[in-house]
């Protein structure tokens, strides 16, 4: 009778009644009862934080990619994050790059500006959202921007500036639960669902949702996420309508970079990277880690507890093909590894952005050379997409982060405030080499 019970628990002859899930304003209504943390402005990182964690498989996995599956208010964002009347972080169900079932994490914060907002004055309210992908490079999952946002604040200022147009702010933590750095399929899913959800929930704080515009801005690893979203909407969120995506410092080809900065001065985002994307692919993350030679294997894998800025201070210079039994060969002639790359690692390849489109680039960039960003740029235009391409013949990678800064913003300023077709062509593309010299050399940004 036991033996059978037990049995019969373990495998129910019947599906086990699901309880619905609780619907985005009832998760509203209980994360503002129950904040992050009352008592602290560090909340726990995302790796020892029971809230990073879905709910019930059996009730969330089924859900629509971009449910909304929990929400927490995160109360001192406004104290770190300029300009943030209030923040949220929405926790939502996407899909990883091998086409399962996942979730990931955005922070959403209010504008101070909404404070006049009321059902009144609903003129006063915004009616604009920023996804906006930050570059955090690392395949330590808490050095995510939902936990660094509260403990260290933002790194360039921008958050602070596009709340102070106005505009909602949306973070996602696109790397996902695994920190999948450079794995493009789960970014670009993951920033497409971070909009859906926030588009759940943007209402309640008083987003005009009959006017409201969506646009998207990444930078480096950040325009990752966002290029590859851009492609993938077509196929994979054909409804959510996006009305523009700026791209900064693109990074098309993964292998090209590696060979590119393999030696100089950025080569720690290599291990990072591999480690990252191979998270989604577990027989190359195997194959990666048998690779490795014995004596230097500790410190190859100690990057994955470490921030993109410790991981270019750690590996500064060298040459990580000598980590490698096989050396260059390991990384790329292995079967594994090109099916990795096939998949997640090459840009242009699973859709064109039906959206305007943004593109700024140094000529001179030095993480990725320029001549990739031309192609995938004149592959889209070759069928029909809409794109104002900025060939900077200043600075470098981390130069046009600045100098490429005001740009972005009038950019966006004018696809979400709908002046787009007054001041920028709707058709083709523009390609124009600018020279724009605002910024001070450095040699690697605060990432
Ligand atoms: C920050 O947000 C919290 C809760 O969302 C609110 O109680 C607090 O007054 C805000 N702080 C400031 C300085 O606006
Ligand atoms: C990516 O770059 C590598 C190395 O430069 C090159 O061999 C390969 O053809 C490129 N792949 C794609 C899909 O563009
Ligand atoms: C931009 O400069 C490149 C050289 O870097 C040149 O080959 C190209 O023709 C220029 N493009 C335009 C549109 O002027």
């Amino acid at each position: 009778m036991r033996p059978l019970l037990s049995l019969l628990l373990l495998f129910p002859l019947f599906p086990l009644p699901v309880l619905p899930l609780p619907t985005a304003n009832q998760l509203l209504a209980l994360a503002d009862a129950a904040p992050i943390l009352t008592s602290s402005p560090y909340p726990l990182p995302p790796s020892l934080d029971p809230w990073y964690r879905a709910p019930d498989a059996v009730a969330w996995q089924p859900t629509p990619p971009g449910t909304v599956l929990k929400v927490r208010a995160a109360p001192f964002l406004n104290r770190t994050i300029g300009n943030a009347l209030t923040a949220y972080q929405i926790l939502y169900r996407t899909t990883d790059s091998q086409h399962d079932p996942s979730w990931a994490v955005t922070t959403l914060l209010v504008p101070v500006w909404q404070a006049r907002c009321s059902t009144t004055a609903t003129h006063l309210c915004a009616h604009a959202v920023l996804s906006y992908q930050i570059p955090y490079d690392t395949c330590n999952v808490d050095a995510s921007p939902s936990y660094g946002l509260n403990v260290v604040g933002e790194p360039y200022g921008e958050i602070r500036d596009a709340l102070g147009l106005g505009w909602f702010v949306s973070v996602p933590d696109y790397e996902g639960p695994l920190a999948s750095y450079a794995a493009g399929l789960q970014a670009g899913h993951a920033t497409l669902d971070s909009v859906r959800a926030v588009m759940q929930v943007a209402g309640v704080f008083g987003l005009r949702m009959d006017v409201a515009k969506v646009a998207l801005w990444g930078y480096s690893g950040g325009a990752l996420a966002s290029e590859w979203a851009a492609e993938l909407a077509g196929q994979y969120a054909p409804k959510l309508v996006i009305a523009g995506v700026a791209l900064g410092g693109l990074t098309p080809n993964v292998t090209s970079v590696t060979d590119y900065i393999n030696g100089g001065e950025c080569a720690g985002l290599i291990p990072a990277g591999l480690l990252g994307i191979a998270s989604q692919h577990p027989e190359a993350y195997w194959w990666i880690l048998s690779r490795l030679k014995p004596a230097t294997a500790a410190k190859f894998l100690s990057v994955r507890y470490m921030t993109a800025a410790q991981s270019i201070a750690a590996f500064w210079g060298e040459n990580i093909y000598d980590y490698f039994v096989g050396g260059w060969a390991d990384l790329r002639a292995a079967r594994v590894m090109k099916m990795m790359y096939n998949v997640d690692g090459y840009m242009g390849y699973h859709g064109v952005p039906r959206m305007p489109v943004f593109v700024y680039k140094a000529v001179n960039d030095e993480l990725s050379k320029v001549d990739d960003t031309d192609a995938l740029v004149d592959r889209f235009c070759k069928v029909g997409a809409n794109i104002l391409y900025h060939r900077n013949t200043a600075g470098g990678h981390n130069e046009e982060l600045v100098n490429g800064r005001q740009r972005a913003f009038a950019w966006l300023s004018s696809v979400l405030d709908g002046s787009y077709d007054e001041v920028y062509s709707t058709m083709g593309c523009t390609v124009v080499n600018v020279t724009y010299n605002i910024a001070p050399y450095v040699p690697w940004l605060n990432l």
